[in-house]
């Protein structure tokens, strides 16, 4: 390599940071993961670092022990002191010369930041809107790759339109999940949400909602949806780390039961607020 140029400045490659040659930028190759806690306590910590393990043995990321993750995720959140966090990471295969195939040896490079949470007090009470959006990812939804593309443009596209999140349609009409959050749906006193698959990501969240349904007494059903039926049913929901359990009142256009947070959601609401404190 002889120039490197960033923005308008030249640079000697050899002064150049690492960094800039990280294939998490090149190519996305990094898996993450995001946390949250609650009052002072990592909520979920063994289940976000089991499915980081996963995702990073998935994509042959081989150089950084789950341990080390753990005392790393711990230690800066205590560093930080926010009882309210939350703790964001990722990997990347490591920094070298662009080129598709990777050297075995790289050395991952790994980022963490820790930050106060967004308040979802009043999108808890009030409920959202959600769009929806062509599912345009890859076929391994399951691994929480750094290749967000398709659910930037999904999100970008439901801020425009004033809405709070995008529900992703496949190229068969159904329902798979939201550009960063899992789907789910009440009709007949029966939750229903989308079957784990390599088509969604195994929701943290999602685990901790059928756990939930257990307790209030639901009945779950585990299927595909098309966005018709769910504009007839009764209650819907969004389900993500960073604020667990966000009514939807507003799906595509279409007002949600009443356009207020419905009952059994707020069921859903209060239960988890019980795993969490
Ligand atoms: N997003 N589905 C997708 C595509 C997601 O990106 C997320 C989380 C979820 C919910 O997963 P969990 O319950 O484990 O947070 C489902 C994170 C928070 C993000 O990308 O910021």
């Amino acid at each position: 390599m002889k120039i490197v140029m960033i923005q308008d400045k030249f640079f000697d490659p050899s002064r150049v940071d690492d960094i800039y040659f990280d294939r998490g930028l090149y190519f996305g190759d990094g898996v993450y993961e995001v946390l949250r806690s609650y009052k002072g306590k990592i909520f979920a910590l063994d289940d976000h670092l089991a499915r980081f393990e996963r995702s990073m043995k998935e994509i042959s990321i081989l150089g950084l022990d789950i341990n080390k993750v753990r005392e790393r995720v711990e230690g800066a959140f205590a560093k930080a002191a926010i009882p309210d966090a939350k703790i964001y990471f990722h990997v990347t295969r490591g920094s070298g010369p662009r080129g598709h195939s990777w050297d075995d040896e790289m050395k991952p490079n790994f980022f963490l930041t820790v930050s106060e949470l967004d308040d979802s007090s009043e999108i808890k009470e009030k409920g959202v809107a959600v769009s929806l959006y062509p599912d345009l990812r890859w076929k391994r939804c399951d691994i929480k790759s750094l290749n967000l593309l398709a659910n930037v443009l999904a999100n970008q596209d439901a801020v425009k339109k004033g809405c709070f999140e995008a529900i992703l349609v496949n190229d068969d009409g159904y329902i798979t999940e939201g550009s960063s959050s899992a789907f789910f749906s009440i009709n007949d006193g029966k939750l229903i949400t989308t079957p784990l698959a390599k088509n969604i990501l195994p929701s943290i969240t999602r685990k901790y909602v059928l756990k939930a349904a257990k307790t209030i007494g639901l009945e779950v059903i585990e299927k595909l949806l098309r966005p018709e039926e769910v504009k007839a049913f009764e209650e819907t929901f969004i389900g993500v780390t960073t604020r667990d359990i966000v009514p939807v009142v507003e799906f595509d256009g279409v007002t949600i039961g009443n356009g207020m947070v419905g009952k059994l959601t707020k069921s859903f609401i209060d239960t988890f607020e019980i795993f969490t404190s």
